[in-house]
C-alpha cells in the first residue's frame, strides 16, 4: 500500500533576539528606543506565556515570509536529498503573506529556482490560510495528494513575519508579547509499505466559524469602496491593522479543542501513548499546552515546547518545535508525532505521523 512519509524537515529563524525586556523599548516599527514605551515586563510575560525571547526579521524591508519560507525550504530538501526541480506541489501556510495576492507559494516557488520558462517546473502552488492549524491542514491535504497519487515531491511550509503588523504600544500588548517571526518545511511522498503504521497515520481537520472574530486581523473589507478607507485620526484606527483577540475565549476553546482532538486521535488510531513518541502541540502559549496535558493524561516526558524560544510563528510552530529538538538530539529519525494545534477560525486538528 502506498503510504506518505515525511522525506525531510528544516526549519529557518531570523538571527535578532527579541528579549521580554526588549519589548518595552520597541517603538512602531521595532526599533529599540532609550525610554520604557511600552508597559509589560518579563515577569509577567514568563508567568503568562511562558514566553522568554522571539525572533524578529530586520525592520529593513529586506525580509518576507517567502524569504524565511526560503530558507526553511532548502533545509527540509537538502534534509529529504531532494532537488527542488523534483518538487511537484507546494503547500504553504501563512497568515502574513507577503502581499495580498498571488499567494505566497509562488514567489516561495520564483526563489526556489523552479519558476520560469526554461528552468521551471510548473510546479502546483497552494496557500493555505488556516493560520495556527496551518500545518495540520497542509499534512491532510499532502497525504491525500500523495495517497491518490497526484503529486510524488510535496513541499509543505509554514511561514510568518508577524513583527511588522504588531501594535508596540500599551494598547497592543496582551497580543504582541506572543508572536514570533519564524519559517519550517517537510518534503513528503510516497512510501510503499505493509506497516499501517507507517508515516502519516492519521490527521483531522476541524473549524468553527463562530469564533471568527475573537482573533482577526482585518487589514482591508472587501464590501467597501474604497476598501481600504482608513481614517488615521480615528481613535478606533488601529483595530484595522493590528490583530485582534478576546485572550480569555481563545484560551479556553484552545484547551477545549486540543483536549479532544489529542484524545480523539489516539483512539481512532487505535494507539496509545506507548505508541507516541512525542506530543508536539502547537506553541501559543506554555499555559494552554501545560492544561492540555493536565486534562488530556498526556505523558509530560513526551510533550516537546519551544515556545519559550520563538513565541507563537503560528503555521510553523509544530515543524520548528520538531527541527528544533532534532537538533538537540532529543528527536530521531522514525520517531512517531502527534501533534495537535488550534488557532484563529477558530481552527484545530491533530495529526499522527512518523518523522
Ligand atoms: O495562536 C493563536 C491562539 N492564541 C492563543 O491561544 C492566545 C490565548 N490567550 C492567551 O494566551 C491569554 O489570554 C493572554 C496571554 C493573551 C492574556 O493572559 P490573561 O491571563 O488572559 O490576561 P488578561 O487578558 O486577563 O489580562 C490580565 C491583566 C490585565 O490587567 P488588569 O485589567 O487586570 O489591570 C491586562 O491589561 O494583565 C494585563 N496585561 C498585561 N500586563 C503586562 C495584558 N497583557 C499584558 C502584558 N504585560 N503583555
Amino acid at each position: 500500500m502506498i503510504r506518505t512519509a515525511v522525506l525531510g524537515l528544516g526549519s529557518y529563524v531570523p538571527d535578532r533576539v527579541v528579549t521580554n525586556d526588549d519589548l518595552r523599548h520597541m517603538d512602531s516599527k521595532h526599533v529599540l528606543q532609550e525610554e520604557v514605551l511600552t508597559e509589560t515586563n518579563d515577569a509577567w510575560i514568563q508567568q503568562r506565556t511562558g514566553i522568554r525571547e522571539r525572533r524578529y526579521v530586520p525592520n529593513d524591508g529586506s525580509v518576507g515570509t517567502s524569504d524565511l519560507a526560503l530558507e526553511a525550504s532548502k533545509r527540509a530538501l537538502a534534509d529529504a536529498g531532494v532537488d527542488a526541480k523534483d518538487v511537484d506541489c507546494i503547500i504553504l501556510g501563512t497568515l502574513s503573506p507577503d502581499i495580498h495576492f498571488p499567494g505566497t507559494a509562488v514567489f516561495l516557488q520564483d526563489k526556489l529556482g523552479i519558476a520560469g520558462e526554461g528552468k521551471g517546473t510548473s510546479c502546483a502552488c497552494y496557500d493555505i490560510r488556516q493560520q495556527c492549524s496551518g500545518f495540520v491542514y497542509g499534512l491532510q491535504m499532502a497525504d491525500a495528494f500523495i495517497k491518490a497519487g497526484m503529486y510524488k515531491r510535496v513541499l509543505l511550509v509554514g511561514a510568518e513575519t508577524h513583527s511588522h503588523s504588531l501594535d508596540f504600544s500599551t494598547r497592543g500588548r496582551d497580543v504582541m508579547v506572543l508572536f514570533g517571526d519564524g519559517a519550517a518545511a517537510v518534503v513528503l511522498g510516497p512510501q510503499e509499505t505493509d506497516d499501517a503504521r507507517a508515516g502519516v497515520l492519521y490527521t483531522d481537520c476541524r473549524a468553527d466559524g463562530s469564533g471568527a472574530w475573537n482573533l482577526y486581523l482585518k487589514i482591508f473589507d472587501i464590501k467597501k469602496a474604497p476598501y481600504l478607507g482608513y481614517d488615521t485620526r480615528d481613535p478606533e484606527f488601529y483595530k484595522d491593522v493590528h490583530p485582534q483577540m478576546d485572550g480569555k475565549r481563545v484560551f479556553l476553546h484552545a484547551v477545549r479543542n486540543m483536549v479532544v482532538s489529542s484524545q480523539q486521535a489516539l483512539a481512532r488510531s487505535g494507539l496509545t501513548w506507548d505508541d507516541i513518541d512525542w506530543f508536539v502541540p502547537h506553541q501559543a502559549n506554555l499555559r494552554i499546552n501545560e492544561k492540555v496535558v493536565e486534562v488530556a493524561g498526556i505523558p509530560p516526558e513526551k510533550v516537546l515546547n519551544t515556545i519559550q524560544f520563538y513565541g507563537n510563528t503560528t503555521a510553523a510552530t509544530v515543524p520548528l518545535t520538531i527541527d528544533h529538538w532534532r537538533k538537540e538530539g532529543k528527536v530521531k529519525k522514525g520517531d512517531r508525532v502527534l501533534a495537535t494545534v488550534f488557532g484563529a477560525g477558530f481552527t484545530w486538528g491533530s495529526a499522527i505521523f512518523q518523522v
